[in-house]
């Protein structure tokens, strides 16, 4: 079996003072062993808490999963008890978050969290940990003479790469990036997407990077699923999606890219109006082989009477 993760008809809600918060509708989503798979879409989409749902992270209260299985292999996450759940995440699901720092104990070494990563769940001797700590150092570009340090005494770039190095550290089949580079500086964003894309092939994992920009996407990723409203609106390889996009929604996200030597055009996004997803289940048309859409496209073509 080549599959590594499906998730089905995922819903989850928040509950707030204001009122439920839709985030996710009836998402579905799979990805194959081995393959980089690009969650994109705008802030609010739902991507987060996507990834929090197969994680069982999603914070409970506010947070609600409502319905929906998440397969690994086979297995059901949503039925796993958290004493098991506790062993999956990190070593066979890893995640990257988009501040380090969510990762990052301040009171630890870097060294002493690697170590602590891998001694969750791996039996070795303390000598072999540090020995570990260190090649998965290198692995990411940082001196062994740092392993001592705290996580102030790095940059924000360096410090993301120590929350690879623990990512990495019991070789997970899967890696969910979660904006991984947008915290960082422009220049050092470039240098952790190689590397991600590098060490990503070095350890034939299977990753979910999610983003918000297409030209990461395009650099990394073999699938893309575009995400709206909580559900996937377009679904298809990289190469399809680049040279045929088929939904508005998707279409408006690349007109919305600023082009160097053009004003910027950012209207576009504004003027496609989707159906709301926690009211409408969509229907997936395959458009070309493996290249979904989400129908109905637009509200307009359902007519008013969805409002
Ligand atoms: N802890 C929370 N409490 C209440 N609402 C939340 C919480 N986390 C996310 N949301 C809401 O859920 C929706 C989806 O958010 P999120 O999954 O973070 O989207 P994305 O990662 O695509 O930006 C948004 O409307 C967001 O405001
Ligand atoms: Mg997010």
């Amino acid at each position: 079996m080549n599959e590594l993760l499906e998730i089905k008809n995922l819903s989850v809600e928040y509950h707030t003072d204001a009122g439920v918060v839709h985030a996710v509708n009836g998402l579905n989503f799979k990805i194959d062993k081995h393959e980089t798979h690009g969650l994109v879409g705008e802030t609010g989409a739902g991507k987060t808490t996507t990834a929090l749902s197969i994680m069982q992270l999603i914070p409970d209260p506010p947070g609600e999963i409502t319905s929906g299985e998440i397969l690994l292999e086979g297995k059901d996450l949503m039925k796993v008890p958290e004493s098991e759940m506790y062993k999956i995440r990190g070593n066979k699901i890893s995640m990257i978050f988009q501040d380090p720092m969510t990762s990052l104990n301040p009171v630890m070494t870097v060294g002493q969290q690697i170590e602590e990563v891998i001694s969750l769940h791996q039996e070795v001797s303390k000598d072999d940990l540090r020995k570990k700590a260190i090649e998965m150092l290198e692995v990411v570009g940082i001196r062994k003479e740092r392993i001592d340090d705290y996580p102030h005494q790095f940059s924000g770039g360096m410090k993301q790469r120590v929350v690879i190095a623990m990512a990495l550290a019991c070789n997970p089949s899967l890696i969910i990036a979660d904006e991984p580079t947008t915290a960082l500086d422009v220049t050092i964003q470039a240098q952790v997407l190689a590397l991600i894309k590098d060490l990503k092939e070095k350890y034939d994992t299977s990753m979910i990077l999610i983003t918000h920009d297409l030209g990461v996407v395009a650099e990394t990723c073999d699938k893309v699923s575009v995400c709206y409203g909580g559900t996937i609106v377009e679904h298809a390889s990289v190469k399809d999606l680049f040279e045929t996009p088929y939904h508005p929604y998707t279409k408006a996200l690349f007109s919305a890219i600023p082009k160097i030597d053009e004003d910027v055009e950012r209207l576009e996004t504004l003027s496609v109006t989707l159906p709301d997803f926690s009211k409408i289940k969509p229907e997936y048309r395959e458009v070309s082989p493996g290249h979904f859409v989400a129908f109905p496209l637009t509200l307009e073509e359902e007519g008013d009477d969805h409002e």
